[in-house]
């Protein structure tokens, strides 16, 4: 069954994933398309709808980005929002007026006809004594705009205004052509999602029937069919995107699958055993588990600087990797956990380019043993593939892990790696993230960690006078990993942890917690 679908044409704004997202939320698949895709490939596409997102450029700059005019003639709905209906108003005739000042931030839109895209926003005043309706309907939105529409295109009726942009919502409701100038995607937009809402079901009549279980279904046959009798190698981290892949391939392929996890002597403590457990226990996966332990530390010995550690790591990998990959026979692709964000940051309005995740830069690999990519969760959003994980059935304690670096532990032994040194952060660690989760915080909390620091302090303890090592807590909250605030943990559970490390792990007398945001600082301490 051919699913309906809402096809995003990119003009660059940093809010256009969002757009696609707010579409899925409906079960109705979305796709972003750089704006100057050919019309060939919308056709193909065969949207019910298109959006045309922001943007940060005038239509009046040299260059500014121009989709093709055609679009209009498909005979399918389109909203344009914000650049997106300046250049609606600009190709079909409007007059859109340059900027004398640009609009930012919340403003009171006036909704002047509440059908279609407004339709029940907000609700009606109450009715008065006298059975009028008294008031209009007024809704927050965010703006964040330069330009203007002056003059609505032939065809179309100004739908909604607010003090400063007398033409912020136009409608041509024979063609079914919308145009808003505030931001229906961001949450800043009180009805927004309503507004995406009505242009979803009511103007482009879709259905919602994309969900998790016909995305496995189509994904399965997808895999199976691009890669018929070859086998598949996969690299597994413990994280959530390449457990996702592996578990979602070997669905599809069975034990055509041999993933790949290296143990390269810096992971948590358990970690390669709780992840070898998982995938072959639960999930009867062919696992190849390379303890590479040694071969890394030597590489590692006496290296202190913190980049340096991380070429050796990421290189490492992909030696070991390969070595491993190549004792595999017939092997023709190598499945890849690429989410969506990173699939659109590489093709996008940037242009094209690679879309291999640099940290796991296998590109040399790929071409050396004429490997094809499998990537079959770039559709997808980082929070979909966590409900991707729920559907097939894994665990949460898998799907809700925090990230964890690829450098892992050699980022956070500071200066030097030595195997004792890494024991002590690893017990100082595990008893950090026990903490947390007893205190029923690990859900709230991006990442949560120990850091052995290379300095050593004075303590006392029993009548011994102690010279050792001190261990920095670091927890965060964040959205994304961008920007993050230190967490703010009560002091109790602090007080547990502190205790339990210079108790439980020898070599320890003194436990601080790092009460640091980024930027400036960063989540990693090197
Ligand atoms: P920072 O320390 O830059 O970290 O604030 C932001 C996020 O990225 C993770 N991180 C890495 N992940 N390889 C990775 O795979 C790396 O070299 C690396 N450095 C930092 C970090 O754990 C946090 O989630």
């Amino acid at each position: 069954m051919q699913e309906d679908k809402i096809l995003v044409l990119d003009f660059g704004s940093q809010y256009t994933q969002l757009i696609a997202r707010r579409v899925r939320e409906n079960s109705v698949y979305s796709e972003i398309f750089p704006f100057n895709v050919s019309l060939q490939k919308i056709r193909d596409f065969n949207p019910k709808g298109i959006i045309l997102s922001g943007g940060p450029s005038s239509v009046y700059d040299k260059g500014a980005p121009i989709s093709d005019m055609k679009i209009f003639e498909l005979g399918i709905p389109i909203l344009g929002i914000c650049y997106g209906m300046q250049l609606m108003a600009h190709l079909l005739g409007g007059n859109v007026a340059k900027a004398v000042k640009r609009e930012y931030g919340r403003a009171e839109l006036i909704i002047d006809d509440d059908s279609d895209l407004f339709k029940g926003i907000p609700p009606h005043p109450p009715l008065s004594k006298g059975g009028s309706r008294g008031g209009e309907l007024r809704t927050t939105v965010w703006m964040s705009h330069g330009d203007r529409i002056e003059k609505s295109p032939e065809g179309f009726s100004p739908v909604a205004h607010t003090e400063n942009s007398p033409i912020a919502a136009i409608a041509d409701k024979k063609r079914n052509f919308y145009a808003l100038q505030f931001h229906p995607e961001v949450v800043h937009t009180e009805k927004g999602r309503e507004i995406i809402k009505n242009f979803v079901f009511d103007i482009c009549r879709c259905k919602p029937t994309w969900t998790m279980k016909s995305f496995i279904e189509t994904a399965k046959k997808e895999i199976r069919e691009k890669v018929g009798n070859q086998r598949v190698v996969c690299g597994i981290s413990g994280g959530v995107d390449s457990s996702v892949t592996a578990v979602l391939v070997h669905e599809a392929i069975g034990d055509k699958l041999t993933c790949i996890f290296v143990d390269n002597g810096v992971l948590r403590q358990d970690e390669a055993k709780k992840v070898e457990n998982m995938l072959k226990k639960s999930f009867h996966m062919k696992i190849k588990c390379v303890d590479a332990s040694e071969r890394f530390l030597r590489k590692l010995k006496g290296v202190t600087d913190p980049e340096r550690k991380r070429k050796i790591i990421g290189n490492e990998f992909i030696r070991v990797f390969e070595e491993e990959a190549m004792k595999i026979k017939n092997v023709g692709f190598l499945a890849q956990g690429t989410l969506y964000p990173d699939v659109i940051e590489s093709i996008s309005f940037k242009g094209p380019s690679a879309t291999i995740k640099s940290h796991h830069n296998v590109g040399g690999l790929l071409k050396k043993m004429k490997l094809k990519l499998v990537e079959p969760l770039r559709e997808l959003f980082k929070d979909e593939v966590r409900v991707l994980g729920h559907e097939l059935g894994m665990p949460d304690e898998i799907i809700n892990r925090h990230p964890f670096p690829g450098p892992g532990l050699a980022i956070r032994c500071i200066s030097d790696i030595t195997k004792q040194r890494l024991d002590i952060l690893r017990k100082a660690d595990v008893i950090v993230l026990e903490e947390i989760k007893k205190a029923e915080l690990y859900g709230k909390i991006w990442q949560a960690f120990a850091v052995l620091l290379p300095v050593k302090s004075v303590g006392v303890m029993g009548d011994e006078r102690t010279y050792e090592n001190v261990i920095a807590i670091r927890a965060v909250t964040s959205v994304d990993g961008m920007t993050a605030d230190w967490a703010q943990i009560p002091y109790d559970v602090l007080g547990k942890m502190s205790n339990r490390i210079i108790n439980e792990v020898k070599g320890v007398n003194r436990v601080v917690y790092d009460i640091s945001s980024k930027p400036p600082s960063t989540i990693e301490w090197e």
